[in-house]
């Protein structure tokens, strides 16, 4: 592994905003801030919204700012790319931001029933070969009901028109309610 993502690794350990448990640890004690994210981190009652598979997080950090009365968390595997979210948030002492390291299949380990308000997924991979990682298949919309409250939203944004016709298609299956819809989106 490169310096230079080994000092990120370091920085992500440091930040008091960045949350990640290896499974193990989650198996065996539980992740201690589920159903209490407000109460133990945020210390407000704000609303809670993800951007699921948030990559470096230009999202998370975007809509933060833009609207400082939600609580943001980014999530994604990946926490060398996670890192540049999590450094310029932290840098402008933003605190209605924070990052979790994990597997999305692992979403509910993670939230409690009701606990998230909004859910976003930007740009997923659409995953051609591989059903049962797409973003928007049944088995993952059914992990997002569990942790949405009872009015919780999903928005989506693509520039795959296979991941946006195959979603139109979960939806329907799933009977869900699309409260917006276009194919023409800057
Ligand atoms: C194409 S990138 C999009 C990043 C970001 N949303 C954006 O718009 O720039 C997809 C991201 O989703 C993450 N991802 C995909 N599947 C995931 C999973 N099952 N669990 C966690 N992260 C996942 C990848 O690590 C990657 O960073």
């Amino acid at each position: 592994m490169g310096k230079n993502k080994l000092a990120k690794f370091a920085n992500m350990e440091e930040y008091p905003h960045v949350f990640q448990y290896p499974f193990a640890v989650l198996q065996e004690k539980g992740f201690e801030m589920k159903g209490k994210w407000n109460s133990l981190f945020f210390k407000n009652d704000n609303p809670i919204v993800l951007e699921l598979g948030c990559g470096k997080g230009e999202y998370t950090v975007g809509l933060a700012k833009l609207y400082p009365n939600k609580n943001f968390i980014g999530v994604d595997i990946k926490g060398a790319r996670m890192w540049t979210g999590a450094k310029q948030s932290i840098e402008v002492g933003m605190q209605n931001v924070a990052f979790l390291r994990t597997h999305i299949e692992l979403i509910t380990h993670f939230f409690a029933a009701g606990e998230v308000s909004e859910i976003w997924i930007t740009f997923p991979d659409p995953q051609m070969s591989k059903v049962n990682k797409r973003m928007t298949s049944t088995r993952f919309m059914k992990l997002y009901r569990e942790i949405l409250s009872d009015k919780g939203i999903v928005h989506l944004k693509t520039d795959s028109n296979f991941m946006y016709t195959y979603t139109s298609e979960m939806v329907k299956v799933n009977a869900l309610p699309v409260l917006f819809e276009t194919d023409d989106l800057y």
